[in-house]
């Protein structure tokens, strides 16, 4: 039996992905990529921006051609936007025959099985829990593995639909993430990331003394390759933290900050909680005690009472910081959440006009960034083929940096050592110079 799973959104989703791939395989299910054979399709939804959800609602639409060819099959939407618009779905689309919440993964095998025993649609959606069995997921590559510390989020950035749809903060027990993290490394995994929505905030529920930082130095103490995290909250970040990644070799020098906006009259309407001032002096400490420390970034642009000025704001601070990579977006009402209410909404016009800005400022940099590392023999971790080019190799630096190179096929899975020879607008032309 196959089945198909398409994941949408973030890291957190990916990894929900992977263990529902695990409760599918219990059920004795395979999985497929392609969409005609499979008997069981799954979409793993994200609600972050309006355009996730207009897409998504595309994508089923366009399902309902192979449901009426074979109305036997069974498709599922889940994620947060299943989260979100509950049984609305299936008014929507009457023949999605499952909808399942963040809380219902471990579920889905036993509605699977009931949905072939009833014949009306099932919507299952609990609005709080918590479900985690670390070891049940089906990761997709045996080298690399993503590990959720914390789940939810309590900051409540006010155009952020995620608390909503993900619940309140809920740490993982350290035991059972440093067991987890043991398991992986004993099974070969070279590059893990320990992931959630703030990971700065992790221990907090827990009433232990353990922090983030503590975990973060347990988990590198294990000896895995390389050991990453994401997301920070630049609110949150300590000088601990800093030192903790500068001791030890294996965390790797990458840190996913979000910015948001270089202006401190929008970061307070976002209720993000810091300054630009703050947000510096996070970065300061990072780039003067760790070497070659990379930061990448999300921006949002357009968000309700923006100005010029602000704007300009955010074009400054980014040229000071320089970026290695940024993800940027237009901001997006999503309703329900405290941003959706405010007035004094940018034209689409200038929203566009900003973006575009925006995206050719961090283009140029990441351009630049990417020269710099010409000459310098680093690294990577061997992932696949490259996508582009199917005679080269793809291959990781310490800070996802993808970097191509020819080599044989053998060396996938593995560390190597590239030269990088020439720089690409977004990757990296490499040499093989050795194999660990
Ligand atoms: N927990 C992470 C990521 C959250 S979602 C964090 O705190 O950074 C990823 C990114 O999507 C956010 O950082 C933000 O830049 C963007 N985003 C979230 N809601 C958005 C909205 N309503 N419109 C546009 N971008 C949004
Ligand atoms: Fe959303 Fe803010 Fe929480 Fe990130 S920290 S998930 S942006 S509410
Ligand atoms: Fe992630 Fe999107 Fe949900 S960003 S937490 S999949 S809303």
């Amino acid at each position: 039996m196959k089945a198909f799973i398409r994941t949408f959104g973030c890291q957190m989703n990916e990894y929900d992905s992977e263990r529902i791939a695990y409760y599918l395989k219990n059920e004795g299910y395979s999985l497929s990529e392609s969409l005609d054979e499979a008997e069981v399709i799954i979409f793993n939804t994200c609600a972050v921006r309006q355009k996730a959800k207009n897409r998504l609602y595309g994508h089923i639409g366009s399902l309902k051609r192979l449901k009426q060819k074979d109305p036997g099959r069974i498709i599922c939407v889940g994620g947060c936007t299943a989260q979100n618009l509950k049984d609305t779905i299936q008014k929507d689309f009457p023949f999605v025959d499952i909808v399942f919440g963040t809380y219902n993964i471990s579920e889905i095998g036993q509605l699977i099985s009931k949905k072939k025993r009833v014949k009306q649609a099932i919507c299952s959606i609990k609005e709080q829990g918590f479900d985690y069995r670390l070891e049940q997921s089906e990761r997709p590559l045996p080298f690399k593995a993503y590990l959720p510390i914390i789940s939810g989020c309590n900051n409540f950035c006010s155009y952020c639909i995620v608390p909503f749809v993900r619940g309140r903060e809920r740490s993982l027990s350290a035991d059972d993430i440093i067991n987890e993290a043991c398991r992986l490394s004993r099974k070969g995994v070279l590059d893990i990331t320990l992931l959630g929505q703030n990971v700065n905030s992790y221990g907090n529920d827990l009433g232990s003394d353990i922090d983030f930082s503590s975990l973060l130095e347990r988990v590198s103490r294990i000896g895995i390759e390389r050991v990453r995290f994401m997301t920070s909250h630049p609110k949150d970040f300590s000088q601990r933290l800093v030192r903790v990644i500068r001791d030890n070799d294996n965390v790797v020098n990458h840190i996913h900050l979000p910015l948001q906006s270089g202006s401190d009259k929008v970061l307070e309407k976002m209720n993000r909680k810091y300054t630009l001032r703050h947000y510096l002096s996070v970065v300061d400490a990072i780039k003067s005690n760790i070497c070659n420390c990379s930061i990448t970034t999300d921006i949002i642009v357009g968000f309700p009472g923006e100005e010029e000025e602000d704007f300009e704001k955010t074009l400054d601070a980014v040229k000071k910081i320089r970026f290695s990579r940024a993800f940027t977006f237009i901001y997006s009402p999503r309703e329900g959440t405290a941003a959706a209410e405010m007035e004094e909404l940018v034209s689409p016009k200038l929203k566009k006009d900003w973006f575009g800005k925006l995206v050719s400022l961090q283009n140029r940099i990441t351009y630049e960034e990417n020269k710099k590392m010409e000459g310098k023999q680093l690294k990577a971790l061997v992932e696949c083929k490259s996508p582009k080019d199917d005679s080269l190799l793809q291959g990781r630096l310490y800070d996802n940096t993808i970097v191509l190179f020819a080599s044989p096929e053998a060396v996938i899975g593995k560390m190597v050592d590239v030269k990088v020879k020439k720089a690409k607008a977004f990757y990296l032309i490499g040499e093989l110079v050795g194999i660990h």
